[in-house]
């Protein structure tokens, strides 16, 4: 009885001081019907619905609660630079960190967000980045001529196609930016992925904190068993010196982390690298494959830069930066599947002008949200149809690039924002772009690759992963496909499977 009692007096107190009402000037408050919770459930289901229909019902800005958070949603793209360029009352780092603890079990110490962000740059543009796409794309093409990809070169493999994609950049990435010369073996690279997508799969979860019993044991284990993985004690061989991941710990190092704290490291890094290029080239594959009339118009325009030199030759970087047609049907991918949220947190009590010259407070202690999933990329102000794959969608009429979009007679600044944009923007994003390009090139000249049923469409998203980057499918598009009868000794000749990987 007497403990009935305390119950239900700390269950009071709790909703007394859960409760807030909107102040003058805030944006509309939606704290949902669940104490505490909110409108969390729905917010993990399908954040897009849950979001369209907050904007139906309240505008462009407004207030839900989430878990105990509040967070304020800003869906209107001409207003995005009020919060993206402020770093004063807002702050990303923090809440960044907090999930990297949460996701990754990693604290880093005396971390510097602008100094790594700085380090990272320095490898991921310019020179190094030239070097590494290389490095990429000889580590792509060994892997498509190895025994677990094909077994005889000349017979159809079937596969659906997310994890074609998504196994082969993986694996290929891992080499290049983790790899060791003579140190792969087969069996560790096949047991990295098959982790990390185990992992990948529950990550969303992880992040929201709403993994059952089960699946929280499951995640610990996966981690565990990452961590040993990818750390140098377990891997034969030496780390090669000025591998991306030796320089890494050696970042780490100068920054103070301890030997545990490097281990639990690369996983997070492992998981920033690999977790989007693979699913953006699904994608991008899928639509192409999808769409005749893109798929025709992209080999055109590869056909005329004439690299007809086989395919194990490197392929002339410079020449993949002039190709409209191959960039617009990219960012025409993106623009339909990467659904990033930008997260801010509000450090100090700040007054948000909007682009219409309204105003809005915004509470200390509460975060700042951008989707730009739904606005400006799914927004059919912007964009006609937005929920239709277009591939010259960023092509004017006289093949040039396409930059006038607006919406409420304003020009847009931002019309589409698959890398965040401000001072978080993708760091990887030339990267990126590079390896799904070279890789598409690659897939559409070495290979003969088709549906097997040629009617088939793309599979829906899997709505749980809205917020966190590239899409997932939900289900697969079955492929069929085999390397295309080149001269046969233009395959393989670089070593098979994976040696002469180093960077
Ligand atoms: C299609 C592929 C990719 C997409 C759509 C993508 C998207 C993004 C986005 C939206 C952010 C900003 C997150 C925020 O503002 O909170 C980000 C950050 C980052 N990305 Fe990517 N990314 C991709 C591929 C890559 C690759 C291949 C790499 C590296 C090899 C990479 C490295 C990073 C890093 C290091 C950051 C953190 C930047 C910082 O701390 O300021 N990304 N990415
Ligand atoms: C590859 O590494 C695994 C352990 O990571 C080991 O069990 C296996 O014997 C190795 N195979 C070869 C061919 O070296
Ligand atoms: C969708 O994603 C969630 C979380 O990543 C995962 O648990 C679920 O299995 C996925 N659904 C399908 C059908 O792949
Ligand atoms: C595609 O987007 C990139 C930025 O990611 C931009 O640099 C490029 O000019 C765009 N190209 C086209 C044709 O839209």
């Amino acid at each position: 009885m007497m403990w009935t009692i305390v119950l239900l007096l700390l269950l009071l107190l709790f909703l007394f001081v859960s409760t807030r009402s909107r102040s003058k000037n805030e944006p509309p408050l939606d704290k949902g019907w669940i104490p505490w919770l909110g409108h969390a459930i729905e917010f993990a289901k399908d954040a897009a619905k849950f979001l369209t229909r907050m904007k139906m019902k309240h505008g462009d800005i407004f207030t839900v609660r989430v878990a105990g958070h509040y967070v304020t949603v800003l869906l209107d793209p001409n207003s995005y630079d009020a919060v993206l360029q402020d770093s004063v009352s807002l702050d990303f780092s923090r809440y960044a960190q907090v999930l990297m603890q949460r996701i990754f079990s990693v604290q880093l110490p005396n971390h510097d967000p602008a100094a790594q962000r700085a380090w990272m740059q320095q490898y991921f543009q310019g020179e190094s980045l030239a070097h590494l796409s290389y490095v990429m794309q000889r580590n792509v093409l060994s892997l498509l001529s190895s025994p677990e990809i094909l077994q005889n070169p000349t017979d159809w493999k079937r596969d659906g196609l997310f994890s074609f994609c998504y196994g082969l950049l993986f694996r290929a990435g891992y080499l290049t930016l983790f790899g060791r010369e003579h140190s792969c073996n087969s069996s560790e690279l096949t047991a990295v992925y098959e982790e990390f997508r185990k992992f990948d799969g529950l990550l969303s979860k992880i992040a929201r904190s709403t993994l059952k019993r089960d699946e929280k044991k499951m995640a610990c284990v996966l981690r565990e068993r990452l961590w040993d993985l990818l750390s140098p004690a377990q891997r034969c061989g030496t780390a090669e010196p000025g591998s991306w991941q030796q320089n890494y710990r050696q970042h780490l190092r100068d920054e103070g982390a301890d030997e545990e704290t490097q281990r639990r490291a690369m996983l997070l890094q492992l998981w920033t690298t690999q977790c989007n290029a693979g699913p953006a080239a699904f994608w991008f594959l899928g639509f192409l494959l999808t769409n005749p009339e893109a798929l025709r118009a992209v080999k055109e325009e590869i056909d005329s830069l004439s690299l007809h030199a086989g395919c194990q030759q490197r392929l002339p970087l410079d020449q993949l930066q002039h190709t409209p047609v191959l960039d617009s049907a990219l960012n025409e991918t993106l623009r339909l599947t990467a659904a990033v949220t930008i997260t801010r947190e509000v450090l100090q009590d700040k007054t948000l002008r909007m682009a219409d010259g309204q105003e809005y407070r915004l509470r200390r202690g509460d975060r700042v949200c951008l989707f730009p999933y739904l606005s400006p990329q799914m927004d059919p102000e912007v964009h006609h149809k937005p929920e239709k794959f277009k591939y010259d969608r960023f092509l004017n009429m006289d093949g040039t690039e396409k930059k006038d979009f607006f919406k409420h007679g304003r020009r847009l600044k931002y019309y589409t924002m698959p890398w965040g944009a401000g001072k978080n923007i993708c760091v990887g994003r030339h990267f990126a772009v590079s390896i799904i390009k070279q890789f598409v090139l690659t897939v559409l000249t070495c290979m003969d690759l088709e549906l097997c049923d040629p009617n088939a469409a793309m599979p829906p998203v899997n709505t749980s992963r809205y917020g966190f980057g590239m899409l997932q499918p939900n289900g697969e598009l079955e492929i069929r496909y085999r390397l295309k009868r080149l001269n046969p000794t233009s395959w393989g000749s670089e070593g098979s499977s994976c040696s002469n990987t180093a960077l």
